[in-house]
């Protein structure tokens, strides 16, 4: 592939990027929105994120909304290289039973991203790809010891 074409090739996948960012955004503003106005409860998800060195954050999501974004909007560093667009890996997660098996099975393009994770288990999952309901209430996401970067290897992971 020429210089050129790369360059346009990553040019459209940051613009896909902004776009996906922009309606995670509206939906997760909707969604805390509808919550607050009626006061539901049984709209909560509790879901408890631990670090690599074990440190455990718990924290409330929503129905229907998206794990990694809840991460970013509670500060754990789960990275999101492409914002969702399953072209990386960096915010690979371990999913705890039962809820790993609660989870729907992952697309072709997930499991093509989960190759490439570095220290891969049986209960790997992209958490950009998690979306929250009801049944997951409870559930942990530990981060693996690193992830892998296409673009910057190395790079400290920083929430967008
Ligand atoms: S943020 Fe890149 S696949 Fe999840």
């Amino acid at each position: 592939m020429s210089c050129f074409a790369r360059n346009l090739l990553i040019k459209e996948m940051i613009r896909k990027k902004r776009l996906l960012l922009l309606t995670q955004k509206c939906r997760t503003f909707c969604t805390k929105t509808g919550a607050e106005r009626t006061g539901d409860a049984a709209e909560d998800v509790d879901v408890i994120y631990v670090s690599k060195t074990g440190e455990r954050t718990a924290v409330k999501g929503r129905v229907g909304q998206n794990a990694m974004y809840l991460a970013h909007e509670s500060g754990v560093e789960i990275e999101g290289a492409c914002e969702a667009s399953l072209a990386c890996c960096t915010c690979h997660v371990y999913v705890n039973q039962p809820f790993y098996d609660r989870l729907p099975e992952p697309k072709e393009d997930e499991e093509d991203m989960l190759d490439m994770a570095p220290f891969l288990k049986a209960n790997s999952r992209l958490s950009c790809q998690i979306t929250l309901t009801k049944e997951l209430s409870g559930i942990e996401l530990t981060l693996p010891a690193a992830t892998r970067n296409f673009y910057v290897d190395g790079k400290k992971p920083t929430p967008h």
